[in-house]
């Protein structure tokens, strides 16, 4: 009942003329596939690769945005300006802005507020430590994440949210969590907004795998019930090997 969604993230690859080569190699399969496919990608890179994904399913998005509606912020991009460049959604909170630029989740849920207010659908990434995990704190950690990224959001604007579980430990190493591993994550933030908002957020939400998913994990991956689709980064570089990606799952 829920679509797969697959999102390639390509962090800080690809300008624009290299998006639109890529898309054209792209969609043919994406054509082909039921699922939904969504591509985060660098905000120089946003206009173009949105008239290059016109008359395709491919939806565009951005990796971040600033959480006040505009002002005196040298450098930083707003969510009304991704939205009239041609993005529909943003990825919030991941896990390289947490660790290299210092998000706090008080700030990450400003920022989901403020993409929601603008229009845009905000993807928000969890995930524990290597340090987390073998000290037992993985689902506390996550269930953290959620309370406090989530504070003060309500019903419809809930159904609007894309959840993605990446273990910090997976990402970029080629350790792909097993799907067990990433079911049981998964499971327990479905529990957490079962509890707090009931079946119909719960059942509604789509929660994505992230953290070196590659064309030979994401089949075993997308066979657990809680797994609905992935977010890729290094292996969404590559036309080819996304697509595989795309037609495998
Ligand atoms: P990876 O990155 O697939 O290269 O591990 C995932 C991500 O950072 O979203």
């Amino acid at each position: 009942m829920r679509t797969p969604i697959i999102v390639g993230n390509w962090k800080m690859y690809k300008t624009a003329s290299e998006s639109t080569a890529f898309i054209k190699k792209l969609e043919s399969e994406v054509a082909r596939s039921s699922s939904k496919v969504f591509l985060a990608v660098p905000f120089t890179t946003i206009a173009a690769a949105s008239v290059a994904a016109q008359g395709t399913s491919i939806v565009i998005g951005a990796q971040n945005m600033h959480e006040a509606e505009e002002g005196a912020y040298t450098g930083e991009i707003s969510a009304r300006m991704l939205k009239e460049a041609g993005t529909a959604f943003v990825l919030l909170g991941h896990s390289e802005r947490r660790q290299l630029y210092h998000e706090t989740n008080v700030l990450i849920n400003l920022k989901i507020k403020r993409a929601l207010v603008c229009g845009l659908q905000p993807i928000l990434c969890i995930g524990e430590s290597l340090a987390q995990r073998e000290s037992g704190e993985t689902e506390h950690v996550l269930k953290k994440q959620l309370e406090e990224c989530l504070q003060g959001l309500i019903l419809p604007e809930l159904l609007h949210l894309i959840i993605a579980y990446e273990p910090i430990w997976a990402i970029g190493t080629g350790k792909t969590a097993t799907p067990q591993i990433a079911d049981h994550a998964h499971a327990v933030c479905r529990e957490f907004f079962m509890k707090k908002w009931g079946k119909e957020v719960a059942d509604g939400i789509s929660i994505l795998y992230g953290g070196s998913v590659k064309p030979d994990t994401i089949e075993g991956l997308m066979q657990q019930p809680n797994i609905d689709g992935a977010l890729v980064g290094g292996a969404s570089l590559d036309p080819h090997i996304f697509a595989q990606i795309i037609s495998k799952r």
